[in-house]
């Protein structure tokens, strides 16, 4: 019996969790999810058309998700980590349970933990002995390279490297396509922008850019 599952987020990447879902059941024996639709607050009406043409439902705002918490799992597909951290205090004082999406076409290498509500996108390649915190993103075609630890609310944006064991603090966001070079740390909160190369530890909550990036 598939297990239901709600998605938190109409916008870009919520969608693109469903496609994760999709891919999932598509390459397992048997479905493995069965999605129930979307909570939104408001989703924009570009948003809510992209969601229908997905044939999802927009099930209603996020407290619409407390009514379902004992049967259906949840998963944030915001990529906001400091929203995805709101948002799951609230959901899990609910009582909400959240579900680790892992795209079948993920590259997840030997001794990885995934933290609950975490997303591997396809495309992605997780290396070895690397801890995910929980509700993690990691997008596509992202690498992470051996000895890795991202915390808890941590966004990869598509494309990005990091390299061997790096450090990435909670509700820190790597941009698409930086490069954090080896043996680093990013303190938490910090925002890596697009294309960056990190050469030298980031402070917490620091927005570093450019190449090197300062
Ligand atoms: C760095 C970043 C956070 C800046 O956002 P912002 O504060 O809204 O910045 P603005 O767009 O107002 O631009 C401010 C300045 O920074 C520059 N800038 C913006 N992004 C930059 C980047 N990635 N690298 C270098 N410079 C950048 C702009 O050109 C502008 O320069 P100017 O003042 O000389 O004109 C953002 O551009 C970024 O890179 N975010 C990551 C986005 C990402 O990964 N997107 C993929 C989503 S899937």
């Amino acid at each position: 019996m598939p297990e239901d599952i709600i998605i938190v987020g109409a916008g870009g990447f919520g969608r693109e969790t469903i496609d994760v879902v999709r891919a999932i059941n598509a390459t397992a024996t048997e479905p493995v999810w069965n999605v129930l639709g979307v909570v939104d607050d408001g989703p924009s009406p570009v948003h809510g058309a992209r969601l229908a043409a997905l044939g999802i439902p927009h099930l209603g705002d996020i407290e619409e998700l407390r009514s379902h918490v004992a049967s259906a799992r949840y998963v944030i597909g915001i990529g906001s980590p400091s929203v995805r951290a709101q948002l799951s205090e609230r959901i899990d004082s609910w009582g909400g349970r959240a579900a680790t999406l892992i795209h079948p076409a993920a590259v997840v290498g030997s001794e990885v933990r995934i933290g609950e509500g975490s997303v591997v996108c396809g495309g992605a390649q997780i290396s070895t002995n690397i801890v995910l915190g929980r509700h993690v993103h990691i997008n596509p075609g992202a690498i992470v390279g051996h000895d890795c630890r991202l915390e808890d609310y941590v966004s990869i944006n598509p494309g990005a490297v990091i390299s061997g064991d790096v450090r990435v603090d909670s509700g820190t966001l790597i941009g698409a396509g930086a490069v954090i070079l080896q043996l680093l740390e990013v303190g938490p909160g910090a925002l890596v922008a697009a294309s960056a190369c990190v050469t030298k530890n980031v402070p917490a909550g620091a927005t570093v850019r450019g190449v090197p990036a300062r």
